[in-house]
């Protein structure tokens, strides 16, 4: 990497990573590492400009007071420390310095270099990725999300035909995600795709199924099963790429910063299978990630998509997932995307779907009495998604959703919004 860093060392702050960001939104790159890095460990990362010692408010530690090596305060390279009281600072602070503070010390005691942003990212990881690999060929997962779409345009950009992206419909994709997925990666990008629908098959697992929890085991152990048996077929194969981002190795405010996300058993791959790891994007927080996608040419919708659970519409297809509620969901949940596109809701709200519960009531169709099942609309807008609060939609607009799901899904005869915070609801249903 040609880029300058300044390290920010973890001695307790919960502001770590909102510093790293902040140094990374001045242009300049940054890491976090935990307080008790050696100067070997320090004098291996490339191009470090500087350090800054973030101790927040104690300087605490799993309820233990810190400090770095002695041997840290030795290097060469300008050190500053947030936090008090303190004997060794330059700046007392109980909160993160103003931005000129900071850019005084990143660009004028340490004279880095302003240079990071994704052009020269991609450039970096193109060579990069390039000289690792070699003639040899990768291996993806990929399932049509965020970090996983950016990985393997990043990696087409790398190596073209030598990487083998293999998509798995585990038939509980939303309305014409794994069609949007061929489109977008085998026929405008060129990428060696292998699609695979494996629908029947998961559904036929989950039939007779209706606890949450042995959805989920079931629908994450059959994707396993599957993508291995695809890639036991393929031969050749060295590296395995994965959509590993820098929150996922991060953790903040501890020295479990350390943990580094355990790389065994990546998606539970048989032991015999020996990939060497690729992980191209381990350095990108999310929105990195997605400025990444737009500089690769990825589409908006994509790049920018919500956040969409692993299993899929088999968590929002209440209890077990039959086949009439499981066309309601998915049909409901594309109404609701294209009426919130149109009133321009899918900007500015974090996550909205559909939900279709196990039990019907009474409605009035064509003049006769009917039984049908309802849907729910979930609209709710979080930082963090351990807290979640509901959209205010506008009456009009429920309006109109309510209106086409009641004409357009079938076995539909009401609509309702869920008002429920979280907590004490969780987003999701299941
Ligand atoms: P809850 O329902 O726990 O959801 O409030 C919080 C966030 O996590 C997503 N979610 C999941 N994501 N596998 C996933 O990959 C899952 O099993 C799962 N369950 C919930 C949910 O969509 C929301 O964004």
């Amino acid at each position: 990497m040609k880029q300058d860093m300044i390290v920010v060392l973890d001695l307790g702050s919960t502001e770590n990573t909102t510093l790293a960001r902040k140094i990374r939104e001045f242009g300049v790159y940054s890491e976090i590492y935990p307080h008790d890095i050696t100067i070997e460990e320090l004098n291996k990362l490339p191009n470090v400009k500087g350090i800054i010692l973030n101790g927040g408010e104690y300087r605490h530690v799993d309820d233990q007071d810190v400090d770095v090596l002695d041997e840290l305060y030795h290097v060469e390279c300008p050190i500053i420390s947030i936090d008090y009281p303190t004997s060794k600072t330059d700046i007392q602070y109980d909160e993160l310095p103003s931005d000129q503070i900071l850019k005084a010390f990143v660009f004028d005691t340490c004279q880095a270099q302003a240079n990071w942003n994704m052009q020269n990212f991609i450039s970096d990881q193109v060579a990069h990725i390039q000289q690792e690999v070699g003639d040899k060929k990768v291996l993806l997962a990929l399932s049509g999300g965020v970090d996983s779409s950016v990985v393997a345009a990043l990696l087409i950009k790398a190596i073209g035909q030598q990487l083998v992206c293999v998509h798995v419909n585990h038939g509980l994709m939303r309305k014409n995600e794994s069609e949007d997925v061929v489109k977008v990666f085998e026929e405008k990008l060129g990428a060696n795709l292998i699609y695979i629908d494996a629908t029947e098959r998961f559904l036929g697992k989950l039939e007779g199924v209706s606890d949450p929890e042995e959805k989920r085991k079931i629908i994450g152990n059959e994707f396993v099963y599957v993508f291995d048996e695809e890639a036991s077929k393929l031969e050749g194969i060295d590296y395995l790429a994965q959509g590993t981002i820098y929150p996922d190795i991060v953790e903040s405010g501890t020295k479990t910063m350390k943990t580094v996300k355990s790389h065994h058993n990546v998606g539970g791959l048989p032991e015999d299978m020996t990939f060497k790891l690729i992980e191209p994007l381990y350095q990108l927080f999310k929105d990195e990630v997605r400025a990444c996608g737009v500089e690769l040419g990825l589409p908006y919708n994509m790049v920018y998509r919500q956040p969409f659970p692993g299993p899929g519409l088999g968590v929002r297809v209440l209890g077990e997932i039959t086949r009439d509620r499981l066309e309601a969901v998915r049909e409901s949940d594309a109404i609701l995307r294209e009426e919130f596109e149109r009133v321009g809701l899918d900007k500015k709200v974090w996550q909205y779907f559909t939900v279709v519960p196990n039990f019907k009531s009474v409605g009035v169709r064509d003049h006769e009495r009917s039984y049908e099942y309802p849907v729910i609309i979930r609209a709710v807008n979080t930082i963090d998604a351990m807290n979640a609060s509901i959209e205010r939609i506008d009456y009009g607009v429920l309006e109109t959703i309510t209106d086409r799901i009641l004409h357009e899904v079938k076995g539909v005869n009401r609509v309702l919004y869920d008002l429920s915070p979280k907590p004490v609801a969780t987003i999701e249903w299941e």
